[in-house]
Parts: structure tokens; C-alpha cells; sequence
């Protein structure tokens, strides 16, 4: 699990140092302090994992959206993000329109191996071959950001079979739900433990939803997530 995270240069964020993370971390702030900004660096890694990091910052603002101030003002950012005794870090520079990797690296209890420099697509994805590397991806591939503030507009029939992965907008909730609710009862109650812990911080979307699923000839379910009181 991913338990600290370092990024400096990054959008507003000139320096963030060790900000550890538990299993679950509410970021409160005034609007501009900087909180979808750290989220959106775990844009930035599922890009980088699906080598789409240049097509990410062409998006998000380009070179002068993504580093702090604009190029004039930093002239790097640095990401080092820690998960038990493992970690994976990179240092991007600016490259004309784009941001290259002056560092990337694993870091094994203390002790970093380094996995190249001056490349515009990250190495880790690309070496599953190896052990370290392998095992690095796996977990980094997993930090992904969710966005579930408007799951009702997805409310409509979806497509049972869509449940390999879980979309980022959460439009297949309910299909994805549907096989742990039915195959794995344990791990679905351990995600509703998990929703009902958000409970407590009354965020927004935290009250009680529920889901149900209708059955049509050709395993279609229907998906209706309700607010209750
Ligand atoms: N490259 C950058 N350098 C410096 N500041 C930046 C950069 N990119 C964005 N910002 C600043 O970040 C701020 C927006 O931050 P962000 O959207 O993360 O705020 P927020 O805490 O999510 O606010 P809200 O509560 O309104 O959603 C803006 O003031 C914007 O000027
Ligand atoms: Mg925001």
C-alpha cells in the first residue's frame, strides 16, 4: 500500500515531503489550496504506467501547467512515493514540449536501482522480466484515482460482462460490484466496511448507497444506486 508521498515542483505544489498516508486520508482545504492538484498526480501515474505520460501533460496544462510557476520558475519535478520498504521515484525535466525523465528509479530498502535517464516514457512498466521491476509495477500500476461524486449519472442498464476493471469514473460499479457481491462475499463486505468508514467523516457522497441488479435474458444488470437517509 501506497504510505508516503514526496512530489516538489508539481502544479502548486512546491514541496511536499514524506506526506504519509493511511488507509484512509481525507484532504481538506480551501478552493485552490492544492488538493485535486495531488490528486491529479495519480493521473499522472496511471498515465505513466500506460506510457501516455507526454499525452497526460499535453492535456493537463503542458510543460508550463505541469511544473510549479511554469518553466521560468522550476525547472523540475521530482515524485518519490513509498510502499512498505520498496519505493519508485523519477525526476522530469523540461525537453521542448515535453517532459523527460532525468531519473527513474526503484528504491529497495534504502538501496535504488536505477532504471535509466533521458527517456520520455517510463522503463518500469516495460520490464516485467524482472523481479524487482516487476513486482514495483504491479503495486504502482494499482494506486489509480477514482472519481466517484456522480455515479447517478451512470445510472442506467449496464453491461454485466464489463467487469474486468473498474472504470475511473465509475461508470461500471455496479457490473464490476455484481461478482465479489456474488462470488466473494467477504471482499464485498469488506468494501462496504470500507464505504461506511467514509460514513464517518460524512463525506459527501457517504451516505448509504445501494445497488440492484435486474436480470434480463441476456445477463444485462441494472444498476440504480439510491441515497438513502
Ligand atoms: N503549474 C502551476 N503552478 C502554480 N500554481 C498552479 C499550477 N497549476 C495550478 N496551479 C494553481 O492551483 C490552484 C488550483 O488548485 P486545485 O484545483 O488543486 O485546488 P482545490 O484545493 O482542488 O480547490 P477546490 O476546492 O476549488 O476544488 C489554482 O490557484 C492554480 O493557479
Ligand atoms: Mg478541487
Amino acid at each position: 500500500m501506497l504510505h508516503s508521498v514526496t512530489v516538489r515542483g508539481f502544479k502548486s505544489i512546491q514541496e511536499l515531503d514524506h506526506f504519509e498516508l493511511r488507509n484512509l486520508n481525507v484532504l481538506v482545504g480551501a478552493n485552490g489550496s492544492g488538493k485535486s492538484n495531488l490528486l491529479s498526480l495519480f493521473g499522472l501515474m496511471a498515465h505513466l504506467m500506460e506510457q501516455r505520460l507526454q499525452a497526460w501533460i499535453d492535456q493537463d496544462g503542458g510543460v508550463d501547467g505541469v511544473l510549479f510557476g511554469g518553466r521560468n520558475r522550476t525547472t523540475r519535478v521530482d515524485v518519490d512515493l513509498g510502499f512498505g520498504d520498496f519505493g519508485y521515484g523519477f525526476t522530469l525535466v523540461p525537453a521542448g514540449s515535453y517532459l523527460a525523465f532525468s531519473r527513474e528509479e526503484i528504491n529497495n530498502c534504502g538501496d535504488p536501482l536505477n532504471l535509466g535517464s533521458g527517456h520520455y516514457e517510463a522503463i518500469l512498466p516495460t520490464r516485467p522480466d524482472h523481479e524487482l521491476a516487476g513486482y514495483t509495477a504491479e503495486e504502482v500500476a494499482g494506486w489509480r484515482p477514482y472519481y466517484f461524486q456522480d455515479v447517478g449519472r451512470f445510472a442506467h442498464t449496464q453491461e454485466l460482462r464489463d467487469n474486468s476493471v473498474l472504470k475511473l469514473d465509475g461508470s461500471n460499479l455496479a457490473s464490476f460490484l455484481h461478482l465479489p457481491r456474488e462470488k466473494h462475499p467477504d471482499h464485498f463486505s469488506l468494501i462496504l466496511d470500507t464505504v461506511r468508514l467514509a460514513n464517518l467523516f460524512h463525506v459527501r457522497f457517504g451516505q448509504r448507497v445501494s445497488f440492484q441488479w435486474a436480470y434480463q435474458p441476456e445477463v444485462v444488470g441494472k444498476d440504480r444506486p439510491r441515497h438513502s437517509p
